[in-house]
């Protein structure tokens, strides 16, 4: 077999390390690219030792020409569209951008591959938050969307035109609907690792309490090293489709809280509802959790629970790791890294 050569936009992400990390293991070349920025950002990439084994290439999602040029000068036989903006907080305050970046940086790719060679088969990170206001529990393929935020609303766009690709064109263009999957590597703006690295400050006393935003929330917690996996299965499947991967499990922030407190060895008691709802270190007295209503979103996604049936059935792919050990390996690995430093660890 010839080797295959992914190209993975947003190389300096969550997922596109682990998706490199197990790539690599497949004997694949790797072209990573990711946006021009003034410091190194491969941070991911030196702890899964994968930064040596990729060519790094620039392309931002706004340049069609960037775009083209690239696909040209390294001719992928796979794309891995994993470059977005993608932190549904501050979509509300970008949504443009978020726009231009998730909805038309897709229709940019997807023209590019029409142009330089429609054989290249393509993978867009589609998302559970295009359900938003849940329309059936658990979700799967043909649940109805009703997103919940310009970031949602711009992954719908990008899902229907890599669908829509597929159809007109005869692309093999897949769309990934994968629930929240988190791990060691996730940005600290995301709820999980939140938690972690300010439980493992706390526990250092680097600082007293966290502040978090909506703790009722429900979501379908996985690991990214498993996702990734459920990514090139997709790829590599003779029929491009639209999948999704998720646990089938749902948790709220506070179960997570609760569980990442029992593993930095915090025993919490909790008081008070809504706004006033504060976590009390028993040990101490102090309180370690506190609520801030900034950190609320203008409009909620309350509840999401996937169901994962098609991709076992069809790819084989399921989960390996449950939520209890990823709580417990996000916890220990941010107490790791911050028995070793005395700054607050911020990423
Ligand atoms: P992530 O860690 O935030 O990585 C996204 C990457 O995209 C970052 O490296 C970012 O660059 C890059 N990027 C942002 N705007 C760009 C632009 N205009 N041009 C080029 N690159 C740009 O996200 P992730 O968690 O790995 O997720 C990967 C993909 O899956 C994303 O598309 C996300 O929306 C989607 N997704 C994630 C989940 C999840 O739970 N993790 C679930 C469903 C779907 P910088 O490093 O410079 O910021
Ligand atoms: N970030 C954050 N910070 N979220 C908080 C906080 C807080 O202090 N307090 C409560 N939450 C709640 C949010 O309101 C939301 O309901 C939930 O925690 C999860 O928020 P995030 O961890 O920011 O993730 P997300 O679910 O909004 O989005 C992630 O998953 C999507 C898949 O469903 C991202 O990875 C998206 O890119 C991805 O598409």
């Amino acid at each position: 077999m010839t080797t295959q050569r992914a190209l993975i936009t947003g190389i300096f992400g969550q997922d596109a390390a682990y998706l490199a990390r197990h790539l690599i293991d497949q004997g694949y070349e790797i072209i990573g690219t990711h946006r021009r920025t003034s410091t190194n950002n491969s941070w991911r990439l030196r702890e899964l030792d994968v930064e040596r084994h990729i060519r790094f290439e620039e392309l931002e999602l706004l340049e069609q020409s960037n775009i083209i040029h690239t696909l040209k000068e390294t001719r992928p036989t796979e794309i891995y569209n994993l470059a977005a903006q993608s932190f549904v907080g501050s979509s509300f305050n970008q949504p443009i951008f978020t726009g231009e970046a998730n909805a038309l940086g897709v229709t940019r790719i997807l023209e590019a591959i029409r142009v330089v060679d429609p054989e290249i088969r393509f993978y867009q990170a589609s998302t559970s938050e295009m359900f938003g206001l849940v329309q059936e529990t658990p979700q799967k393929e043909t649940t109805a969307f009703y997103p919940r935020s310009p970031y949602g609303i711009s992954k719908l766009y990008a899902h229907w035109m890599t669908k829509n690709y597929r159809e007109a064109y005869g692309l093999h263009a897949t769309s990934g609907i994968l629930f929240n999957h988190e791990s060691p590597l996730r940005g600290t703006e995301f709820v999980t690792r939140k938690i972690t690295t300010h439980f493992a400050a706390i526990k250092f006393g680097l600082i007293d309490h966290v502040e978090l935003g909506n703790l009722n929330a429900c979501r379908d917690w996985g690991h990214a090293r498993d996702y990734v996996e459920g990514m090139h299965a997709m790829v590599r499947h003779d029929e491009a489709d639209d999948f999704v991967l998720a646990s089938g499990q749902t948790h709220t922030i506070e179960d997570f809280a609760n569980l990442a407190a029992s593993v930095a060895g915090f025993k919490i008691e909790w008081e008070g509802e809504a706004e006033d709802r504060k976590a009390y270190n028993r040990e101490t007295g102090k309180c370690i959790i506190k609520v801030n209503p900034r950190f609320y979103r203008p409009t909620e996604v309350d509840l999401l629970m996937g169901d994962a049936g098609k991709a076992k059935d069809v790819l084989g792919w399921a989960p390996r790791t449950n939520f209890e050990n990823l709580v417990e390996e996000m916890m220990a690995a941010d107490l790791d890294r911050q028995s070793r430093t005395d700054r607050f660890v911020s990423n």
